[in-house]
């Protein structure tokens, strides 16, 4: 991977000085609280204790050890959180070693839906469970706080609560799932029914004093080999970058309508700003033009088995080991992960999470743009 700061901030520079339209934005957050799924999860699900374990190589490239992130490495999270100064979000189900939630609290949890879980649901912390432990979490704090006059290192302060940042990372999972049991046009049928469940949890916490919302929207998931495996065997399925077409263009139209929505909601709370970030096209672009950006496999799993083309087999997941066929075989990671776009068939690797973060910290895949991340930006840890 090339991605060093002198090139970043001379594309940073560009950008500055030839968008005047762009917006300023105070990228100062006292603390951040996170809603989503795995691609934002710092150890939820693990922690939750209901089954979902990660083993090595997860998490070898940073922390050297799993980590409760689906990843060798960071996420994007994460490189926002240290281009906002801010250490590394805890998950709120993670309450072994006294983690400290003083500049912000993760509710993320691998597998959640925005609608209700089901029975067959991987994780039972949808959205608007997800919502629900962050109202506990801050009426317990302002209980701990109103008791004791000395301030807690431990918990963010009463005021942090309508200053903080409020990301979100939410929806791939309800289409990625949907797409098991239903046609592609009942599958666009239900985004309206996602996005109602969305918009009553944003409101539920405008309501309770979160005024600055940062929205990603959902990425390509028709490019990750497990979508590609189970709805790609027919090429006639495939696009010109070899991404399952049906759930691409779920993942458009859902943009669009979450994209309307975020702009209705900013119609509606004049007082807060949402910003809505466009990580699809982030991501679609470095599947399409990957090798300008260092890579060297757009789509292969790096963490799999099975082997080119997608090394990848939905039977065996990254650091497992199984008996397939009556032989013992090994999901192994591969030799050198920055040439990888994706890590496990569902997730990218930490050099892609990287690169996806240092564009949406240009401030062009926004909206409204934003451009003053510059003394953000040279504070990011390459
Ligand atoms: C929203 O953004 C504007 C323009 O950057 C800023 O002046 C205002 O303070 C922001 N409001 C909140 C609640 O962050
Ligand atoms: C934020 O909360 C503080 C204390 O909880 C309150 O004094 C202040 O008015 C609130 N500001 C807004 C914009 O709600
Ligand atoms: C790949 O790069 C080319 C040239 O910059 C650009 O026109 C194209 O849109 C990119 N592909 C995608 C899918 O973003
Ligand atoms: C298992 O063995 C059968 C028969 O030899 C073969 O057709 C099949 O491809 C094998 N599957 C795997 C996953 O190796
Ligand atoms: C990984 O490295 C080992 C040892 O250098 C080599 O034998 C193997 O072929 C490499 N694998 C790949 C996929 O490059």
């Amino acid at each position: 991977m090339v991605l060093n700061i002198p090139s970043l901030s001379f594309l940073t520079l560009i950008f500055l000085f030839s968008s005047p339209l762009a917006e300023t934005i105070d990228f100062s957050y006292p603390a951040v609280f996170n809603f989503g799924d795995s691609n934002s999860d710092t150890g939820g699900l693990v922690a939750a204790g209901i089954g979902e374990s990660l083993d090595p190589p997860n998490g070898q490239t940073y922390f050297h050890k799993p980590s409760g992130r689906f990843c060798d490495g960071r996420l994007i999270i994460d490189f926002l959180m240290d281009a906002m100064d801010l250490p590394f979000l805890n998950a709120y189900l993670d309450s072994v070693g006294t983690p400290t939630f003083q500049k912000g609290c993760n509710f993320a949890a691998a597998g959640s839906t925005i609608l209700p879980a089901t029975a067959s649901s991987v994780s039972p912390f949808s959205f608007g469970i997800q919502v629900a432990q962050f109202f506990r979490f801050k009426a317990r704090v302002l209980e701990l706080l109103s008791k004791s006059k000395k301030p807690n290192k431990y918990l963010p302060l009463e005021g942090y609560f309508n200053q903080s940042l409020y990301m979100f990372d939410i929806g791939q999972n309800d289409l990625a799932g949907a797409f098991y049991s239903k046609t592609e046009d009942q599958v666009i049928a239900s985004i309206p029914t996602i996005l109602l469940e969305f918009e009553a949890g944003i409101k539920r916490l405008y309501d309770q004093g979160a005024r600055r919302f940062w929205v990603h929207n959902t990425g390509p998931l028709g490019c990750l080999p497990q979508n590609i495996a189970t709805f790609g065997k027919d090429p006639s399925k495939l696009d010109e970058l070899g991404c399952v077409s049906s759930h691409n263009r779920a993942a458009k139209l859902f943009n669009l309508q979450l994209h309307a929505l975020c702009r209705k909601l900013q119609g509606q709370f004049i007082d807060a700003n949402i910003t809505y970030v466009d990580v699809f096209s982030i991501k679609v672009n470095l599947i399409a033009n990957y090798s300008r950006y260092g890579f060297e496999q757009p789509i292969m799993t790096c963490c799999g088995y099975g082997g080119a083309p997608l090394n990848y087999d939905i039977r065996i997941s990254c650091g497992q080991t199984k008996t397939l066929n009556g032989s013992s075989v090994t999901a192994k990671g591969c030799n050198d992960t920055t040439e990888y776009v994706n890590w496990d068939g569902i997730h990218y690797t930490e050099a892609a999470n990287q690169y996806v973060s240092s564009q949406i910290l240009t401030g062009k895949y926004s909206d409204p743009p934003f451009s003053d991340k510059m003394p953000f930006l040279l504070k990011l840890k390459f």
